[in-house]
């Protein structure tokens, strides 16, 4: 890694760590925020975020950017409410102030008027999946379908990504829980700008701090960029394990759009996506799959 890299994976973790303090301040917590999970599980092998704020920058560089050896837990398998139904509240943020309800929260989003997406949109796009899912994937916005139907990844790259989730074993509806950093469609499908990405993105830790996913797939740039508060592009970051608030592992791969691009490097780009899904799956103690990477 280069210095200049160096430095920008610095401010990364500078921004992580920045972005879970005030994540926790927001929520009226004070003292030591409490560790995820429960003392036996291997999840709290990770060292509180007191312990973060004295630690040297290399030690902050090693903690986000190598996360040891398989959390196990086991496989959803019972059907799920989904995420219009739900009401679920966090388990491992703090108790201070009670968490919104997802139908709630949607609500909110769908009369949103907080940037200038609102002008344009069709539908708001909240989420698709279950809410009790022990993983999520994250994407960027939504296209001209999503718009159209008010749900995330229902067009092209969603049918990759759903491919990609049932090559993983995991069922689109029931075992995971997708959503976007964004809720309403960019005009043209141009990339969100900063000021409505920092607009949006409150919703998302809401969602997030609700489902308390055991891990975070975050597809693309404009994902891995929010979640992450990095600058380094999805070809530095992407199969390396993140941590989103210094709690939740992220790992960062191609967006299926990308994917989905003709192109020469978009063979040898599946292939490292499919290694990075196979990694979340080493991550949730899931069963390796023989068969091959979803085309
Ligand atoms: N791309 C995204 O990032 N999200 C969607 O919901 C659809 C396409």
């Amino acid at each position: 890694m280069s210095d200049d890299e160096a430095r920008q994976e610095l401010a990364a973790v500078a921004a992580s760590l920045r972005a879970y303090l005030e994540w926790q301040e927001s929520t009226g917590a004070t003292g030591v925020p409490r560790m995820p999970r429960s003392p036996s599980s291997p999840i709290t092998r990770y060292r509180a975020p007191e312990a973060l704020q004295h630690a040297e920058p290399q030690q902050l560089l090693a903690e986000q950017t190598t996360i040891p050896t398989p959390v196990t837990f086991a496989r959803v398998a019972s059907p799920a409410p989904s995420t219009t139904s739900s009401s679920t509240t966090s388990s491992s943020t703090t108790t201070s102030v009670p968490a919104r309800s997802l139908p709630v929260i949607a609500k909110e989003v769908s009369g949103c008027v907080k940037c200038r997406l609102s002008e344009s949109r069709t539908n708001t796009v909240f989420s698709r999946g279950s809410a009790e899912a022990k993983l999520c994937f994250v994407g960027e916005a939504p296209g001209a379908d999503e718009d159209e139907r008010g749900l995330p990844f229902v067009g092209r790259a969603g049918q990759l990504l759903d491919r990609m989730i049932l090559a993983m074993g995991l069922d689109p509806e029931k075992d995971v829980y997708i959503c976007n950093i964004i809720k309403c469609r960019p005009p043209n499908n141009r990339r969100p700008e900063p000021d409505e990405i920092a607009t949006c993105i409150p919703y998302l830790h809401e969602q997030l701090s609700i489902v308390d996913p055991k891990a975070i797939v975050a597809l693309g740039n404009t994902a891995v960029g929010a979640l992450l508060g990095t600058t380094l592009g999805i070809t530095k970051v992407r199969g390396q394990w993140k941590l989103y608030r210094g709690k939740i592992p992220v790992m960062p791969t191609y967006h299926p759009s990308y994917l989905l691009r003709p192109g020469p490097q978009q063979a040898t780009a599946k292939k490292q996506a499919w290694d990075d899904l196979q990694a979340v799956m080493r991550e949730l103690g899931l069963e390796p799959k023989k068969r091959r990477q979803p085309e």
